[in-house]
């Protein structure tokens, strides 16, 4: 399955796709690596997988149209059949995530429908739930809306904080995100209009 992944920062689920397609079996063919922001530490890591990096700066266009169609031009390049959001930190346009309905991911750090957003792990420490976790979600319109694929859940303990809390939710991503992917990339995944089957069996 051609993807393209979208980054804006350090890439660490970048890296576990990475290395679930290296060595892990993930049949993907990651055709390119885009960040909105120049020099993070994601790019790195595509160029040392020798994987095609593009940077499109948000700075220097007029507004998030714009943008939005650059950046599904420059997608469409690639001719991917999923994209997947990686720690991409932007909202995107209706146009935009219609153009891509049924193979765009992301991958949001809580147990949604909780927590849509920023700063999760605050959050959800100060509302004193019980459990966290992250969950991998078709995007739609509604902004960490789309019916989730897979979600893990990890304890919040007593001594958390913000970073503690993060670090445990992020290990979860690791293994969640490739898995997600893997569904697609063996055509595990299908749709009966709005919903979404995995081996055929709707998704909940
Ligand atoms: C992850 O926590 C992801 O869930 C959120 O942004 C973070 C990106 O981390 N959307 P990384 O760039 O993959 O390391």
């Amino acid at each position: 399955l051609p993807i393209v992944i979208l980054i804006s920062g350090r890439g660490s689920n970048l890296q576990a796709i990475i290395d679930q397609a290296v060595s892990g079996g993930l049949p993907v063919e990651i055709r390119a690596v885009i960040s909105n922001v120049p020099g993070v530490h994601g790019l790195e890591r595509a160029r040392q997988a020798g994987i095609e990096t593009q940077v499109l700066d948000h700075r220097g266009f007029p507004d998030r149209a714009t943008y939005d169609r650059a950046l599904m031009e420059l997608i469409d390049g690639y001719a991917p059949g999923l994209v997947v959001l990686a720690g991409f930190m932007r909202i995107l346009t209706p146009d935009f995530v219609r153009h891509y309905a049924r193979r765009l991911l992301n991958i949001h750090p809580s147990l949604l429908p909780r927590h849509r957003g920023l700063n999760t792990h605050a959050r959800a420490l100060e509302e004193g739930d019980a459990e966290h976790g992250a969950s991998v979600h078709l995007v739609t319109e509604e902004l960490d809306g789309g019916p989730v694929l897979i979600q893990a859940q990890v304890p919040i303990r007593p001594d958390d904080d913000p970073d503690t809390l993060a670090a445990r939710v992020l290990e979860q991503e690791h293994r969640l995100y490739p898995e997600a992917i893997r569904w697609f990339a063996e055509g595990r995944i299908d749709f009966d209009g709005e919903q979404v089957r995995l081996d055929g069996r709707p998704l909940t």
